[in-house]
């Protein structure tokens, strides 16, 4: 049985300020941190065996998953003294491995949502006899990300990060965080120093002559790294869009969760959840958002496409939109917020205080 290597120790910048009190793994999507879709789905493929490899806000995962037992699985934590990058994270765990040197150990970036073929990515690993293979999906704009070119077996010819210019756009797949390594290889990483397997392990197996397979699959593949990207993974999980046993509830056009309040009149749309003992009160429209729990919305507030953090409050009237607000933070009443911007945690905004539009 093929056992895997989650990746859960980066610190989330892009992600702030949620990623403040809570590492993004864990912060709920859906419902349920993240990363409960993530070991659900491995579980779903037959993976029985899991090593978390934390880091930064190590301590909260074992107290909430403990020994996985109650997702079918077996848990087991690392927690890296320093930061140790991507590499380094996988090679500080191998002692925890219990597969043989030719067998395949899955590895997966912490805050990626995809409907990936699991045992598909596997197959295609054991029989092209690769070192690696790699998960790769294509996008539209490929500037944010690792660029993968294969050639017709679909075999890796280069990696190249972070293209700008459209010379250097040789192909739309990208890097999409999912990867099979043959055991032995894993133990070729340098030990106890911080390594990149995007930029330093994958391109120097290849310049040594390693076998490195892509695997293009177009299935849903999001990349919850920053708030907007969270809050739509979260939508399009409750939507039934992106795929995982773990939603708790039916999919639909929203997900309330049982000790949240919602008024009678309040409408809420597009994959919208409302956490535990949240509230939403009189007239309040609500699309595509995630409320975490303890969050208050007050009558008449309208939200679209935005996070609101655990225990904030969001005043009367106010209009938010593309916003994402820390724990704990209070937009008082008749405020505009907009695209992008970011309410820290605790932060208070004093009623009408900011607005977009003049305010006639
Ligand atoms: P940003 O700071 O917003 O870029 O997010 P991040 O820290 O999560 O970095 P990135 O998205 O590049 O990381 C990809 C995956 O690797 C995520 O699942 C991270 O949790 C994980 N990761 C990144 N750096 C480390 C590390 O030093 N140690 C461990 N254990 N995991 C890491």
């Amino acid at each position: 049985m093929t056992e895997a290597i989650l990746l859960v120790g980066g610190k989330g910048t892009r992600l702030r300020p949620l990623t403040v009190h809570t590492p993004k793994p864990m912060v709920p999507a859906a419902g349920v941190p993240f990363l409960t879709h993530q070991l659900a789905r491995a579980r779903a493929a037959g993976v029985e065996h899991i090593v978390l490899a934390t880091s930064y806000l190590a301590e909260v995962f074992e107290p909430y998953f403990g020994d996985g037992s109650a997702l079918g699985l077996r848990l087991e934590y690392v927690t890296e003294e320093e930061p140790l990058g991507t590499g380094g994270a996988i090679r500080n765990v191998a002692s925890r491995l219990h597969s043989g040197p030719d067998e395949p150990v899955l590895i997966f970036n912490g805050d990626i949502l995809t409907g990936l073929d699991i045992r598909a990515l596997v197959r295609t690993h054991e029989t092209t006899g690769a070192d690696v293979s790699l998960h790769l999906t294509k996008v539209t704009d490929p500037r944010a990300y690792g660029l993968v070119p294969t050639d017709e077996t679909g075999r890796v010819t280069a990696f190249l990060e972070k293209p700008q210019t459209p010379e250097e756009i040789v192909t739309d797949q990208i890097n999409a965080g999912a990867y099979v390594f043959r055991r032995s290889v894993i133990d070729t990483i340098a030990v106890g120093r911080p390594v990149s397997v995007e930029r330093e392990t994958f391109p120097d197996l290849l310049s040594a002559g390693a076998h490195l397979q892509g695997m293009v699959d177009s299935t849903y593949w999001l990349d919850l790294g920053t708030p907007a990207a969270f809050v739509r993974g979260s939508s399009d999980l409750v939507l039934g869009r992106a795929p995982s046993p773990a939603v708790p509830g039916r999919c639909g056009d929203r997900l309330i969760l049982p000790t949240a309040s919602v008024a009678t009149d309040a409408k809420l749309t597009g994959g919208t959840v409302v956490g535990e003992g949240a509230f939403v009160g009189e007239g309040a429209r609500i699309s595509g958002s995630t409320l975490l729990m303890g969050a208050v919305v007050e009558p008449g507030a309208v939200i679209t496409d935005s996070l609101i953090g655990a225990r904030s409050r969001i005043g009367e009237r106010s209009v938010l939109s593309g916003a994402v607000v820390g724990d704990g933070a209070v937009v008082g009443a008749d405020n505009e917020l907009r695209d992008g911007v970011r309410v820290w945690c605790d932060a208070r905004i004093p009623a009408g205080a900011v607005r977009f539009s003049s305010d006639q």
